[in-house]
Formats: structure tokens, sequence, C-alpha cells
């Protein structure tokens, strides 16, 4: 076999491994293995492309270079992933997202610069593609860093202002009027492209910048299919299969995550993006006239160790006290006592996609004990105690009952139809939606105040004692 056929062999095989590994990420107990298959895929597809020719029989220059870059990538790309705490998992994947677009947009515009050199005419349907790589990569770039800013704590405020999306709507339109004279232009113009890539990522930052924190998961999966469709850009230009492959599946994904993370906030796509929410401010959270009733650890155990059926749902506060050790150890002295417990999944608890799963997970929760929301909640209603761990919107009845609450028809854990509820928190503040929540001054709930591990620890302790 020639090696140029050889390559587009390897190209194939490697293309199934990103979509098998895909298939793979689609549930935690073989996640793990479709990352590895999806790395493997793409290691084989460096390999071939590095080792063998191309299919015009030219083989590719500056090895030394480019592996000196790999080894410097690798190493920090091994180090942050060892040393991020899973809190802070989000914005990782968006610096690394942002790094993927502004490879795409650096690619399109080498090879703009390249085709002038050599005074290449471009075909407006090659000028078209080096163009849109160049731009989607470039509003990823500075789109992505731009949310890493905000969920890292770096970036606090959110600048809005009236007429906002009409000024960003100018911006965009500016830099498309500047490719599409790049691509009517019929030569290659390195100048007039750099204009466009320059008002694309100022259109990346102003983008962003108006959107909540809370609503950066959107987002930053949003940017990370744009990272796809920028590369599959580059993939068609090349007439590189595998490039267009990964870009492909790469883009179908986060834009599939992204309808499906604002299907379960009860949001459009474009509600989140453009609407400016997610920010948490003007709560009602302590405020309330109603009553509530604050309990103790030790009140806490009696009502669970006494129980038959107990429903724990975490939340985004579990995470972040990453209690989930504590929650474990509870849950196995209960089930020793003859407790049925179960944990209730929410598919947005958290602040990120399978955030519950993956810190069960960690914990080694067995999967058959996660329920889905569906599942549980026509069980609410005979069950004994549903312990909420820092959660707080998914649990919030007002999705159902109060048409005036930015949470109305969200689908929620049925919390407030069990027999009893203890909720474990730190205070009355409210959760990422910044509403009150009515399920904390039900007759049938207790507020058990602190940090959710110290909480669970003290529970635990009084259970063993019980
Ligand atoms: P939230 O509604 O955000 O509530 C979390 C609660 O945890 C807070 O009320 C906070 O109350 C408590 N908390 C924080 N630190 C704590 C600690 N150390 N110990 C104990 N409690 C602590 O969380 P949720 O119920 O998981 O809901 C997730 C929300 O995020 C939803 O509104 C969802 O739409 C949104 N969202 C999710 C995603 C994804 S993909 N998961 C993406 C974007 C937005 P205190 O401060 O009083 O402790």
């Amino acid at each position: 076999m020639q090696p140029e056929h050889l390559r587009a062999v390897v190209y194939v095989l490697s293309s199934v491994a990103f979509i098998i590994g895909l298939k793979q990420l689609s549930h935690p107990r073989s996640a793990r293995r479709g990352n590895l298959i999806a790395a493997a895929g793409m290691l084989l597809a460096i390999v071939a492309t590095m080792a063998m020719p191309t299919s015009e029989g030219r083989m590719l220059g500056n090895i030394g270079l480019i592996l000196a870059a790999m080894a410097l990538g690798t190493l920090i790309g091994w180090i942050s992933a060892r040393r991020v705490p899973m809190t802070a998992m989000p914005q990782m994947v968006s610096l690394f997202n942002g790094m993927g677009g502004g490879c795409a947009a650096a690619i399109a515009l080498l090879e703009m610069v390249h085709a002038s050199e050599d005074g290449t005419r471009l075909e407006p349907a090659a000028a078209s593609m080096i163009a849109a790589s160049a731009i989607i990569g470039s509003v990823s770039l500075s789109g992505s860093l731009v949310a890493f800013a905000k969920l890292q704590g770096i970036l606090e405020r959110s600048f809005r202002f009236r007429g906002q999306n009409v000024a960003n709507s100018a911006i965009a339109a500016a830099a498309l009027v500047l490719s599409g004279i790049v691509v009517a232009q019929g030569e290659a113009n390195p100048a007039m492209l750099a204009g466009s890539v320059a008002l694309a990522l100022l259109y990346g930052i102003a983008f962003v910048v108006p959107i909540g924190g809370a609503d950066m998961p959107v987002v930053i999966s949003f940017l990370n299919s744009c990272t796809g469709v920028a590369a599959a850009f580059g993939g068609l230009y090349y007439r590189n299969h595998v490039m267009l492959t990964g870009g492909i599946v790469v883009g179908a994904a986060g834009m599939l995550l992204t309808l499906l993370m604002a299907r379960a906030m009860n949001r459009s796509v474009l509600n989140v993006l453009f609407s400016h929410f997610g920010e948490t401010a003007g709560a009602s959270g302590g405020a309330s006239h109603r009553t509530m009733r604050s309990i103790t650890p030790d009140d806490a155990a009696v009502l669970l160790g006494y129980a038959r059926d107990v429903v724990i749902v975490p939340g985004y506060g579990l995470a972040v006290a990453q209690g989930q050790h504590a929650l474990v150890k509870l849950a196995s002295e209960l089930e020793r006592r003859g407790v049925r417990v179960r944990y209730a999944i929410h598919p947005v608890a958290g602040r990120m996609p399978g955030h519950m799963n993956v810190l069960l997970a960690e914990a080694n929760v067995p999967y058959e004990q996660l329920v889905e929301m569906e599942a549980i909640n026509p069980d609410m209603p005979q069950v004994d105690v549903v312990l909420v761990v820092g959660a707080n919107d998914v649990v919030n009845p007002a999705a159902r009952t109060d048409p005036s609450s930015p949470l109305w028809g969200m689908p929620i854990i049925d919390a407030d139809r069990a027999r009893n509820v203890i909720v474990i928190k730190r205070s009355m503040n409210p959760g990422y939606a910044g509403v009150d929540n009515a399920l904390f001054y039900l007759p049938n709930t207790s507020m058990l105040f602190g940090d959710a591990k110290a909480m669970l620890e003290a529970v635990l302790e009084n259970v063993k004692s019980l």
C-alpha cells in the first residue's frame, strides 16, 4: 500500500475512534475508557500526519519544533489537569477550548499569509473556509478567555448597557464585511483578514462579558461547539478527513450539550446567550418574613437513623464543601442500620453537566444508587426523609407553583412532597437563580445550617451513637 493511502486508512481509524470515544463518554461507567479511545485516535492521527506523506507526496517540515511544542503543551496540560480541583473544572475546559479556537484561527491566518507570499489566487470556496475558521476560532478564543476569567473570579462584574446587543451585532457585522471583502477580492489579503480577526476577537469579549457567571457552563459549551466548527472548516480547506470529522464531532456534541443544558434550565439558548440573565444579584434570600425550623445534627441523626427510606439530593454546595466522602460514609452507616438510601440526580445540579455523577463517582457511589429525577419523583410521597445537601434551585417548588418565578417550568426534584425534608446549607442565601426557596419554610422541612462536609460528619457521629 502507498504511504499516502495508509495515511488515509489511519485517518479513518482515528475518526472511528473519535466517534466510539464520544459515544462512551455518554455514560459515567464507560466515560474514562471513551476518553482514552478518543485520545488514542488523536495520537494515531498525529503520528500519521507527521510520519506519512500527503496525497501530493509532501512530508511535514519543522518536525523538531513541532515535537518541542507538543512536549511543552503535554507538560502544561498534564500538570494543570492533575492540579485542578473538581469545582474548577469548567474554567479549565474553557481555557483548553479557547486554545483550540485560537489554533484554528492562527492556522487560517497563516494559510492566508502563505497564499499571499506564493501569489496564489484563492477560489471563493477556499477563501470562505479560511475566513470562517479565522472568525469563529477567534470568537471562541477571546470568549473562552473571558468565561475563564469570570469563573476564576478574576472578572467579577458583568458590564451591561442599553443597546448592547445592537452594538455587539455591529462588531460581528464589521468582522463579516472585512472577511466578505477578502473572499470577493479572490486574492490573498492577510491584512484585511487580520482586521477581521481583530474584530472577531473583540466580538468574543463583548459577547461574553455581559453574561452572568452562572450561565458560563452553557456559554463554554457553546464556544466549544464553535471551536469544533472552526476546526471543521480547517479540515474542509485542507481536505483532511480526520480534522473534518473531529471538528464536526466536537461541534455537534457541543451544540447538543448547549441545547440540553438550556432545556434543563427551562430556557432557550438565545435567552441564555443574549438576555444577560444568570447573575444572582437582587436575591431575596434572608429577607423573608416566613418562619422556618432550624435543627441540630443530633435531631437530623434521629430523623435519618430511624427512617426506612431516605433520598439524598446533592447540589452545588456539596461540591463546594467537598463533602462527597462524608456523605457516602453517612449513607453507608444508614444502610448498615437497614435504611434504604438512594441519590436523586437533577440534570443541572451543580455547575456543569454530570457534575453530581462525577462527584459521587469520586466517592465510589454505585451507579445503581443514582436515580434520575423523573424516576424518583413518583416515589417522593412514600419517602421518609429527603436529605438535601447544598442543593437549592433544583428542589425549589416555585418552579411548579409560581409563574412569576425565574424557575417557573423548570423540572425539579419534588423533595417538598416527601414526609420529611432536611436541608443542609450555610445560610438562607439563594442559589444560582437568586430566588428564595419556599421549600425551606414548609412545615415538613428542617434546616441544618453549616458547611455541608462538617454537618455530614457531625450527623454521622450522632447516627453512630443512636
Ligand atoms: P444552587 O441552586 O446554586 O444552590 C447551591 C446552594 O449550595 C446554595 O444555596 C448555597 O447556600 C449552598 N452552599 C454553597 N456552599 C456550601 C457549603 N460549603 N456547604 C453547604 N451548602 C453550601 O445549586 P443546585 O441546586 O445544584 O442548582 C444548580 C443551579 O445552577 C441551577 O439553577 C442550574 O440551572 C444552574 N446551572 C447549572 C448548570 C449545570 S450544567 N449543572 C449550568 C449552569 C447553571 P448557602 O450559601 O446558604 O450555603
